[in-house]
């Protein structure tokens, strides 16, 4: 048999039920709700780097999956989180993206909130007294933030593990770059794509596809054996993903990394990464890190912001070779960042109206080489989380 008919295309291959992934678990609404309720409300979410907080009452607002939040540094150096959500009528306060302030007020009727989330100030106080309403009642809602290695993670599930338990182990190949504290975000970039979240999470944990970047042929995949590859799953679905070695000397107009500019703890040639379940991703090229935070916005649209992070106190030049670096590989009109945003969303155009069935994630090289064990460990959690099988999502849910 050759080209499939409508029957045979939508019969799962014969391959264990971890290898397949249902298309429903990329536009099925009723998937995508269960997803925020399961996922987002319960995991940790990495929210920034410390850095972008530099000084107290620096802060920074973001949506995340519909809720809008603020983080701010206080005066005690705390970075804390808020609901971006004024206690008097329910308006979204603060509308800058960024900024620093002593106080949040919000527009509407001045209510205004300090670095702690305290209400401090009510104009015109005394017509609340005959009700009994006091500003002790009127604190913003705290949202659990905890940092680590430099990054500051939320979770809205007060019951959630400490981060440092969630995390585990699957950082320590970033301790010494991130733990070192000599780190700082250079480079911030933000797109919407239109494509299911985990379409980008998926750039990131499959190995296979660096066949389509010519960057990586030619600069990665020629620089280390296959073999010399490790893949690790940790607990929550964690992964990491390294041993891998580049020579960009390899690529025209490219040059190979001075030892000097390396970030603590890495070897200029060196790239490795680890992602984090369920939408970030850290990636280290010797020079510079980037990291990934996928928010959906809804089953079909998501937010990706992209962070690249250098050394504090480099010297102009030094920093325009960083950028350089990060960016040939990483910056939006790099050769390697805007290819996943398109594999991105042509997964997306070939799930959208059911054309495409499933994917496969068969392949099996001994964690090695292009496994596909990152991406079956990350549906795995999926799995767990969302009681529901990837391969057949909508019969599992139907069966409960
Ligand atoms: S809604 Fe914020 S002060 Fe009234
Ligand atoms: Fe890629």
């Amino acid at each position: 048999m050759t080209a499939r008919n409508a029957q045979s295309w939508r019969t799962l291959p014969e391959v264990p039920d971890t290898h397949v992934v249902s298309g429903a678990v990329y536009t099925d609404p009723a998937i995508f709700d269960d997803e925020k309720k399961r996922v987002f409300e319960r995991c940790w979410h990495l929210a920034c780097h410390e850095s972008e907080l530099a000084n107290p009452f620096d802060f920074r607002t973001f949506d995340y999956v519909g809720t809008p939040l603020i983080a701010i540094r206080g005066r005690d150096g705390v970075i804390r989180t808020f609901m971006n959500v004024c206690s008097h009528r329910g308006a979204k306060i603060i509308h800058e993206p960024a900024g620093n302030a002593e106080r949040l007020t919000c527009f509407y009727h001045l209510w205004s909130y300090d670095d702690r989330g305290a209400c401090v100030d009510i104009p015109r106080p005394e017509a609340y007294q005959t009700a009994g309403l006091t500003k002790d009642e009127c604190g913003l809602f705290e949202v659990r933030t905890e940092t680590h290695l430099g990054l500051v993670f939320i979770n809205l599930d007060e019951a959630a593990p400490a981060v440092t338990d969630y995390i585990g182990e699957a950082l320590a190949p970033f301790e010494a770059s991130l733990g070192s504290g000599e780190l700082e975000v250079f480079h911030y970039n933000r797109s919407v794509l239109h494509a299911n979240w985990k379409a980008w999470q998926e750039t990131n944990l499959d190995l296979y596809h660096e066949w389509m970047h010519v960057l990586l042929r030619r600069t990665q995949m020629t620089a280390a054996s296959m073999d010399s590859r490790v893949v690790k799953a940790f607990k929550y679905g964690h992964t990491m993903g390294g041993g891998l070695k580049a020579t960009y000397d390899k690529y025209k107009g490219m040059a190979s990394r001075d030892a000097g500019m390396a970030l603590p703890g890495l070897a200029p040639d060196d790239f490795f990464f680890v992602d984090l379940w369920p939408n970030a991703a850290l990636l280290a090229r010797g020079t510079a890190i980037r990291i990934d935070v996928v928010t959906p916005i809804d089953e079909k649209t998501m937010l990706v912001e992209w962070r690249g992070l250098g050394r504090k106190g480099d010297s102009p030049e030094v920093r325009r070779t960083r950028m350089q670096h990060h960016n040939q590989y990483w910056g939006p009109l790099g050769r390697n960042v805007p290819e996943d945003a398109f594999a991105a969303e042509a997964c997306e155009a070939g799930f959208r109206n059911g054309a495409a069935a499933y994917q496969v994630l068969a392949r099996e090289e001994n964690g090695k080489g292009q496994d596909d064990g990152m991406l079956r460990a990350w549906y795995a959690e999926w799995a767990r989380r969302m009681d529901r099988s990837p391969a057949d999502p909508l019969r599992s849910a139907a069966a409960e």
